[in-house]
């Protein structure tokens, strides 16, 4: 082979390896992933797990305070439905004190226990006065009577009288007359008893 031709196919030669040599390294660094692409997923994929446990963590809440029992607050509905009758000393026993603003009447029995009993008969409603000499109630619309704990003595009533929630604090007596409570009859543990000294 001639010798100058020999150097120039020489060069061609080195051109072209240098060429394809240039190719092929853009064409590996085309394809390389970018760095910033795994970060990028990474990120994304924390973020969705991060999104992820708040949810569960929020919908495990809003379940605890829907199955949490709720605690009874006294609201001020029932501060202004309280009736406060006085100290437990100042009701003999087997005695009925009327208290018409709270529409009932205070029963302290023969054991000393106190009841809250409805003045409303209940045969059709009307005021049932007490009757001290006869110690009855005695309703003058039909003739039912009942007894110092509202218990039906004689017909057409059929269910004693209703009564309220009542309880004792620090020796003074408390009605609640927002809540009437039906009875077909008395029960002694309807009774509330003061605390002895
Ligand atoms: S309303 Fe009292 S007996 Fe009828």
């Amino acid at each position: 082979m001639v010798p100058g031709f020999r150097d120039e196919v020489g060069v061609a030669v080195d051109v072209m390896r240098g060429f394809a040599l240039s190719m092929k390294k853009k064409e590996v660094k085309k394809n390389k992933p970018s760095l910033s692409e795994p970060a990028r997923r990474s990120f994304l994929n924390k973020l969705l797990v991060g999104l992820g446990i708040i949810a569960i963590l929020e919908f495990a809440g809003l379940v605890m305070a829907y199955l949490r029992p709720k605690k009874r607050q006294t609201t001020s509905g029932d501060i202004e439905t309280i009736v406060v009758a006085g100290h437990v000393e100042s009701f003999p026993v087997n005695s009925v004190t009327a208290f018409v603003r709270g529409k009932f009447y205070l029963c302290r029995m023969e054991d000393g226990g106190f009841l809250a009993v409805s003045r409303k008969c209940t045969h059709l409603g009307c005021t049932v006065p007490w009757v001290d000499k006869e110690k009855k109630f005695a309703c003058p619309c039909h003739g039912s009577t009942f007894d110092i704990t509202g218990e039906v003595i004689s017909p057409p009533a059929s269910r004693a009288l209703d009564i309220y929630p009542l309880f004792i604090e620090n020796q003074m007596v408390k009605v609640n007359t927002g809540k009437q409570i039906k009875r077909s009859g008395f029960r002694k543990d309807q009774a509330v008893y003061p605390k002895k000294a």
